[in-house]
């Protein structure tokens, strides 16, 4: 056996987990650092917990980096979290691609700057056929518009099984496994209008820890809670059915 080998945490790993990124203001407001700061050592913990989640194998992972909600924040701030996505899809798409991992964006990408949206192409076109995992951010991204949008595209169907086919078909998340774990992180305990839909039957793990300290020992610990629930998707217990 390679000396670096790691058994597998658990048999049954999630094959998809989102993530709610929050506390990085908290993480530099607790130091007496500007929220900065914090937003920077938030893209570093993006960074490791990507690499974490590849290594432990899992298919899929959705990264709430900024809501549509968002832009109601300082200017400044805003600024800063431009500076970071330039910052993180310059450096990051190279290194995703050697690793064979995708990237997709998913959100309303227009309102962005135009050397934005550019590297998002860029990075989307470089990695779309690497197949070790997909990691999708989710920038600019409200989950009521993603269902509005869908059922405004779907809306010439009359049919309600064509149309409800059409509808998930035009969700921005189409072709991926709904979220199988939410986490969240920091101690709050909302969905803030993430994904609405896709989340429906997903379980919800809420942490304490602050985004910029995530690391691969407290995901980790969120694949085991993940792995002690007893998902029953509305029927009845396992024992019972079978
Ligand atoms: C919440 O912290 C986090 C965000 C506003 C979005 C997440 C952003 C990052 C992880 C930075 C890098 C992102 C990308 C996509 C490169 P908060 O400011 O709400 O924290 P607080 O609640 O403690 O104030």
């Amino acid at each position: 056996m390679p000396s670096n080998f790691q058994p597998p945490i658990t048999s049954h790993p999630p094959s998809h987990i989102a993530f709610i990124m929050d506390g990085n203001g908290r993480w530099a407001n607790r130091r007496g650092l500007p929220r900065s700061v914090g937003h920077q050592k938030g893209a570093e913990a993006l960074r490791r917990v990507v690499e974490a989640g590849a290594e432990i194998g899992i298919p899929y992972m959705t990264f709430f980096g900024f809501s549509s909600e968002n832009w109601s924040r300082p200017e400044q701030e805003i600024t800063e979290l431009m500076r970071l996505l330039r910052y993180y899809l310059r450096s990051e798409t190279a290194e995703l691609h050697k690793n064979n991992i995708r990237l997709r964006v998913i959100g309303d990408r227009q309102r962005f700057d135009e050397d934005i949206i550019a590297l998002i192409e860029n990075a989307e076109a470089l990695t779309h056929d690497n197949k070790r995992m997909t990691v999708i951010i989710a920038l600019n991204y409200g989950g009521r518009h993603d269902i509005l949008q869908a059922a405004f595209q779907a809306r010439h169907h009359e049919n309600f099984d064509t149309f409800a086919q059409s509808f998930e078909a035009n969700l921005m998340t189409r072709d991926v496994p709904e979220p199988d774990l939410l986490v969240r992180t920091s101690g709050e305990m909302r969905i803030s209008n993430f994904l609405l839909w896709q989340c429906a039957y997903a379980e919800f793990y809420f942490c304490d820890t602050l985004w910029p300290d995530f690391d691969r020992a407290t995901l980790e610990k969120a694949i085991e809670a993940y792995a002690g629930r007893e998902r029953r998707f509305g029927g009845l217990k396992r024992h019972e059915g079978s």
